[in-house]
C-alpha cells in the first residue's frame, strides 16, 4: 500500500492516506530492547489495534507514537512531516491524546473536573488574565465548558458528573479517562488497554463509545487490546508484537491465521 492509496472497510467507510508512519523504529531502555526495527503506518480514520503478549512493547510504541519516548533508531512521520525529539509542550499541542494502562485520573476530583483537565492543552489565556475575567479568557471558558459539556452527553455521565472519580466503579473510571482525552478534540486517540479489567457488558459499552467517537467525530484510533473478540470485532488492521519484534501486520482475519501471531500466543518457544 503506497501513502495516497485509501482503502474500504468491509462496512462501508472509506479510509484515507497516512496520518502517522513509523519507520525502523527501535528503543531501548540501557540493555533492554524494547522495541526492534519495527515499521507500520495509520490511517485516516481507521482504527489500529496494536497485539501482543506481555512485556511486547505495546506500551512503549505508544510512547513511541504520541512523542514521549523518543526512539534511538528510526523515524516518525506525522501528518506528512518526519519529527524531532519534542518538549512537552509541542507534545501535548500535536493533536493527540491517549488514555494509560493504569488509570490515571485526580481520584479526589469529580468527573467533570477531570474532564475538563483534558482541555488544558487549548487554554491560551494566562492566569492573570483569566483571574481577572477579560474578554478573552470568559470567551475560552465557554467554548471549554460546551466542549466538555458535549463529552458528558456523548459518554453518557451526566449523572456521575459531580462523583469524586476515586469512588466510581473501575468501568466507569476508564470511560472517565476517555473523557478526559476526548476533551482535547485529538485527531489521533491513542487508547492503551481500555476495556483491561472490565466486565463484558462493560466491554460492550466502551466498545461501542469507540465505534462511535471514530464514527462521529472521525477521530483516527490506535489501540492496544488483549480481548481478541473485541480486537476483531472494532479493528480495521491490526499490528502484532511479540518481544519487541513485529511478527504480524494486516486485517483481523490476516493476523488471526498467521502462524508466527498464532505461535505467540500459543506460547511456542522461539528460536
Ligand atoms: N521506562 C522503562 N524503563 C525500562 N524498561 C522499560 C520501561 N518501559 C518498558 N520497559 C521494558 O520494555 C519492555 C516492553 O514493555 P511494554 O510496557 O512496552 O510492554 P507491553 O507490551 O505494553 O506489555 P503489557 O501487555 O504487559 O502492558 C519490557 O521488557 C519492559 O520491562
Ligand atoms: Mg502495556
Amino acid at each position: 500500500m503506497t501513502m495516497a492509496e485509501t482503502y474500504q472497510t468491509p462496512d462501508g467507510r472509506t479510509i484515507g492516506g497516512q496520518v502517522m508512519e513509523m519507520k525502523n523504529i527501535t528503543l531501548r531502555f540501557g540493555g533492554v530492547k524494547a522495541i526492534t526495527d519495527i515499521s507500520f503506518d495509520i490511517r485516516e480514520g481507521e482504527i489500529r489495534a496494536i497485539i501482543g503478549p506481555n512485556g511486547a512493547g505495546k506500551s512503549s510504541m505508544l510512547n513511541v507514537m504520541n512523542g514521549f519516548y523518543h526512539p534511538q533508531e528510526g523515524e516518525v512521520w506525522f501528518h506528512g512531516k518526519k519529527r524531532g525529539p519534542m518538549k512537552p509542550h509541542q507534545i501535548a499541542k500535536q493533536g493527540i491524546a491517549r488514555t494509560f494502562q493504569n488509570i490515571a485520573l485526580f481520584s479526589g476530583m469529580s468527573t467533570l473536573d477531570n474532564i475538563m483537565t483534558g482541555r488544558l492543552t487549548h487554554m491560551n489565556t494566562g492566569i492573570l488574565k483569566q483571574a481577572m475575567w477579560w474578554g478573552p479568557a470568559e470567551k475560552e471558558e465557554t467554548e471549554n465548558r460546551e466542549v466538555v459539556e458535549k463529552v458528558i452527553d456523548f459518554l453518557e455521565i451526566q449523572t456521575i458528573r459531580k462523583t469524586p472519580v476515586g469512588r466510581l466503579p473501575y468501568g466507569l473510571q476508564k470511560r472517565v479517562e476517555l473523557g478526559r482525552a476526548l476533551a482535547a478534540e485529538p485527531k489521533l486517540l491513542l487508547l492503551d488497554e481500555p476495556m483491561a479489567g472490565m466486565n463484558v457488558e462493560e466491554k460492550e459499552d466502551m466498545s461501542r463509545f469507540i465505534l462511535d467517537v471514530n464514527d462521529e467525530f472521525g477521530t483516527t484510533i490506535a489501540l492496544i487490546e488483549h480481548d481478541m473478540g473485541v480486537v476483531m470485532d472494532i479493528a480495521d488492521r491490526v499490528v502484532v508484537m511479540d518481544y519487541g519484534k513485529k511478527i504480524g501486520d494486516g486485517s483481523p482475519d490476516e493476523v488471526r491465521n498467521n502462524q508466527d501471531v498464532i505461535d505467540a500466543y500459543l506460547g511456542v518457544a522461539h528460536d
